[in-house]
């Protein structure tokens, strides 16, 4: 993963106009609003690894919507995140085959013996939840630092925690 910028009022600007230009381009007169949304919020997040608050005032000004519109997607989505990831990140998936496949009890093996939960972190990992990585026959499937991982299980959580924490395994 490349280094994400500081945030900067200025450029997330003019990567706003840019979004709000291609939807222009690609949709006619209604590539405004909302069909810029997402592109802008995934622009930011990749310049900046992450929507800071001062984002989501900037963002709905430029597209005319309200600030709670900006937080209703923000918060649908939960590849967007408001703070900057702590060293990895591991997405692990909790959509029903990796259940069935055990990912349930790889979430909670990894709170009661690592401390995360979804949404939180470490100085070392950030854990959160997705739903569904095309994986699912061999789960539970996880991203580690968006490369995935089949049969993500709780030997595999320990490993991974331990090599961060430059442990033996
Ligand atoms: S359900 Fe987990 S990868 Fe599809």
């Amino acid at each position: 993963m490349s280094a994400a910028a500081p945030w900067n009022i200025r450029l997330a600007g003019e990567l706003i106009a840019a979004e709000i230009d291609a939807a222009r381009a690609f949709y006619g007169d209604d590539g405004e609003g909302a069909t810029a949304l997402l592109p802008i919020l995934h622009a930011l997040q990749r310049t900046f690894g992450h929507l800071p608050a001062d984002a989501l005032p900037l963002i709905a000004e430029r597209l005319n919507l309200s600030r709670a519109d900006v937080r209703g997607v923000l918060s649908f989505y939960h590849d967007f995140h408001d703070a900057m990831p702590g060293g990895c990140v591991l997405k692990l998936c909790r959509a029903e085959a990796c259940q069935a496949l055990g990912s349930e009890r790889v979430a909670e093996h990894l709170e009661v013996a690592h401390g995360l939960r979804p949404g939180t972190g470490t100085r070392e990992l950030t854990l959160q939840n997705v739903y569904c990585l095309g994986n699912c026959a061999l789960g539970p499937a996880a991203l580690v630092d968006n490369e995935l991982h089949a049969g993500f299980d709780e030997q595999a959580a320990d490993a991974l925690l331990a090599r961060l924490r430059g442990a033996p395994a």
